[in-house]
């Protein structure tokens, strides 16, 4: 029986660049997809994986994410007051346990490798999720999200497991791409990873989607990986060492992922969680129709 995933570390500490000016003072992780903060989509699905700890880390100017997860004690109590007893009891609901949460600081973008290896203290000696919170996931036909369905994965084979998806073959320069080695259907061996292959030379059109369950022993080999892809210290580059003494399985999810690290992406996800939502659907349809769309 493999040991059970309790912690999931989130690397929150990209300045967001791409969203200027929007994420100069607002945390690109606290953008919402419609009515809730990117990240705390993230956190429900870490949550509904049966995850307890929730390992942040983050930056400078990252505050208000440690906020977001505490109470909020004068709009908790102004709502009390007004006896808007709904929207308080949402918010309490939401609240991670007291001491859920941890937060460390990464002090410098040296890339995700090394945000994760921020997190080894906290992390200790077990296996743990990551989630990377650019992407936001929805349930496909399976109902479960995507971590839900790397835990069930790491399961049946223990060792480390990576969730993957299939982009057009000229995007895969933008990625982590997999090679698959013995095929189960939905899962399978990864066989190599590379970050970023240049274009016309990736192995397969299988992207790492943001979501892994790794085993501790990656932390030793991400103290002494070189810069890669970017000049950054790349998680796929410290996982290829891993992948030399332990397993690595893939799993093709079912469900979407929608990259918010991109504006194409953040836009559509809007309007697919939107779409989602009973309330909204039927009037944000007749708007898009008003739109041409
Ligand atoms: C990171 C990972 C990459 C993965 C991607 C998913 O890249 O390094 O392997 O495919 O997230 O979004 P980044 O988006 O930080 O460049």
């Amino acid at each position: 029986m493999p040991k059970r995933i309790r912690k999931a570390v989130l690397p929150v500490a990209g300045l967001g660049t791409r969203f200027l000016p929007a994420t100069k003072t607002v945390p690109k992780e606290m953008l919402t997809v419609v009515d809730r903060p990117i990240l705390q989509h993230v956190v429900d699905e870490a949550m509904a994986a049966g995850i307890e700890h929730f390992v942040f880390v983050t930056g400078r100017n990252k505050a208000v994410i440690e906020d977001h997860f505490d109470n909020a004690y004068e709009l908790e109590d102004t709502l009390r007051r007004r006896g808007k007893t709904k929207e308080l009891q949402a918010l309490l609901d939401e609240l991670p346990d007291p001491g859920a949460c941890s937060f460390t600081r990464q002090q410098a973008p040296l890339g995700l490798g090394h945000a994760i290896w921020c997190a080894r203290e906290i992390v200790g000696d077990e296996p743990f999720a990551v989630l990377l919170p650019d992407m936001v996931t929805m349930a496909g036909t399976a109902k479960t999200r995507c971590l839900a369905q790397c835990v069930e994965a790491y399961g049946k084979h223990g060792g480390n497991i990576i969730a993957v998806e299939e982009v057009a073959p000229e995007e895969t320069h933008q990625y982590g791409v997999v090679s698959v080695g013995k095929d189960f259907g939905r899962d399978f061996e990864i066989t190599s990873m590379i970050e970023k292959p240049p274009k016309g030379t990736a192995p397969s059109n299988l992207i790492i989607s943001g979501r892994y369950v790794l085993q501790p022993e990656i932390f030793a080999i991400l103290e002494n990986v070189e810069k890669g892809a970017g000049g950054e210290i790349q998680l796929t580059d410290g996982m290829k060492g891993l992948a030399a003494s332990q397993a690595f399985h893939g799993v093709r999810f079912d469900g979407r992922t929608y990259d918010c690290g991109s504006k194409i992406g953040f836009l559509t996800a809007n309007l697919a969680f939107a779409l989602e939502r009973p309330e909204l659907a039927e009037a944000l349809r007749a708007e898009a129709r008003k739109l041409g769309l």
